[in-house]
Order: structure tokens, then C-alpha cells, then sequence
């Protein structure tokens, strides 16, 4: 656990673990799992950084999106895809090519479950992500794995929380036009990686990290896997930090 000052210490500290994590692989392209939200976009720059600075290149690097929502048209700008295009691709300078989103546009249960297979298939043929980085919810929740999802799931449709689509109703005109559904690797998935990075900032994440970090280990915060993770970096501003002991 690494607790920083503020939300830009927290970023850049942040990047320096996913940097080293991605170095212990050399000569095979890396493979980094990526979260959307507010939360990793400090380190998303602060990678970019690196790339303008020559100390970390991308271009071959294979980028493993952690969720998608159920339903969205084809380049909805708040799509996944699209979101990672913008804030991840276009920023640290990784082919869309190699941008893995699971598919999220089919409206029928069948080809969901399709869709959810072909995506662990992708990421087994990639080898495995070897640093996934992880926001977490207010609810605890990671990825879009809400309160009650078993530990050892594998990418498959999830509904969303009300929590959840009241606090990305943000993201669009209102509530109403929230996905009520969505695509989500697994906590089984995610914890196949071999490196979980989490970054959370801000007082709203305290009580979500202290139940995730030091309370028991549970479905009912679903974080609280990453204290079965062997190589677990939780980055932290001192907000999101104030509820641990
Ligand atoms: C995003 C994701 C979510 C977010 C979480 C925190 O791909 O899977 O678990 O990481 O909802 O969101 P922010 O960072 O916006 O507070």
C-alpha cells in the first residue's frame, strides 16, 4: 500500500509500479489490463509522460480493457472502446489494434455469453495480463463485479448497481440513458493477472478501500480479492487512505 499526498503524487507513483511491473517480461510484448473512470487518467498521462520522456514505449504493447456496457451503439462516445481510444490510446501511444474490448453490442443473451467466452479465449492467447490496473467503487466493487459476485467469476453480463449508474449517470444525459447492463472480466479473471495495480484518490474511496483492504475477505466487497493476490500494489492519495488503521 502506497500512500501519497495528493491525487498527481499518487499518479505518478502509480506509473513508476506499472512501468517496472511491465519491465520483468522483456522480449514479448506486454500485456496491460486497463480500467476506465476517473480514476487511473492521472496515470494514463503520467505513462504518456514517460513515453514522450523515452523511458516506456507502447507501440507494441497489447492493451486488455476490463469492461464494456451491454447496449451502447457502436461509437457511443461513452462506449469503452471509445473511452480508451481517447484516454488511453491516443495518450500513451497504443495501436487501437491492439486494443481488446469485450463486445458489448449484441442484445441477445447467446451472443453475450459468446462474447464473454471469446474475450477470456483473447486474453489466453495474449498469454495473460501481466499488469492489469483497477479503480475501485464506492461500493467496493471492481471492474463491474458489484457486492455479491463470486470470487472465482470469469467475463460475463453483470447488472449494474443503481449505485453504480447513478455514479456514472455523470458520463451521460441522465440516468435514464445508463446502460442497465454490461460486459465484466471476472474477479477470477482479473486476478489471473500478474499485477493488480489500484488507484483510488479521494475521500469517497475511504471506507471502499479500509473494507476492501483490511476487512474480511468477501463477495460483499468484491476488492477485498486483492488481498489474495500475491503481487498487489494498492496506490493511494491520503483521502482514500484515511480509513485504514
Ligand atoms: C472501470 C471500472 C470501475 C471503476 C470504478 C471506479 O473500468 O471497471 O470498476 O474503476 O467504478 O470509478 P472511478 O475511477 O470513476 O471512481
Amino acid at each position: 500500500i502506497l500512500v501519497s499526498p495528493d491525487p498527481a503524487a499518487t499518479a505518478r507513483r502509480a506509473a513508476d509500479v506499472v512501468l517496472a511491473g511491465l519491465a520483468r517480461r522483456p522480449g514479448r510484448d506486454p500485456v496491460l489490463g486497463l480500467a476506465t473512470g476517473s480514476s487511473p487518467l492521472g496515470l494514463y498521462q503520467e505513462l504518456g509522460r514517460a513515453v514522450a520522456e523515452g523511458r516506456a514505449d507502447f507501440s507494441t504493447a497489447h492493451g486488455i480493457a476490463l469492461d464494456e456496457y451491454v447496449g451502447l451503439p457502436p461509437g457511443h462516445p461513452e462506449g469503452y472502446r471509445q473511452v480508451l481510444l481517447r484516454e488511453v490510446c491516443d495518450v500513451i501511444g497504443l495501436s487501437p489494434d491492439r486494443l481488446a474490448v469485450p463486445d458489448g453490442s449484441a442484445t441477445d443473451e447467446a451472443s453475450l455469453v459468446a462474447a464473454a467466452t471469446a474475450y477470456e479465449e483473447r486474453i489466453a492467447a495474449l498469454g495473460g495480463v501481466d499488469v492489469q490496473i483497477l479503480g475501485i467503487g464506492a461500493n467496493g466493487h471492481l471492474g463491474f463485479n458489484e457486492p455479491g459476485s463470486a470470487l472465482a467469476s470469469r467475463t460475463r453480463v453483470k447488472r449494474l448497481s443503481e449505485r453504480t449508474r447513478r455514479d456514472n449517470a455523470r458520463f451521460f444525459t441522465g440516468l435514464d440513458d445508463v446502460p442497465t447492463h454490461c460486459l465484466t472480466q471476472g474477479l477470477g479473471t482479473i486476478l489471473g493477472a500478474r499485477r493488480l495495480v489500484l488507484v483510488a484518490t479521494g475521500d469517497g474511496k475511504a471506507d471502499a478501500v479500509a473494507a476492501a483492504l483490511e476487512g474480511p475477505l468477501t463477495a460483499s466487497v468484491p476488492a477485498s480479492v486483492l488481498q489474495w493476490h500475491p503481487d498487489t500494489v494498492v496506490c493511494l492519495d491520503e483521502a482514500a487512505a484515511a480509513g485504514l488503521r
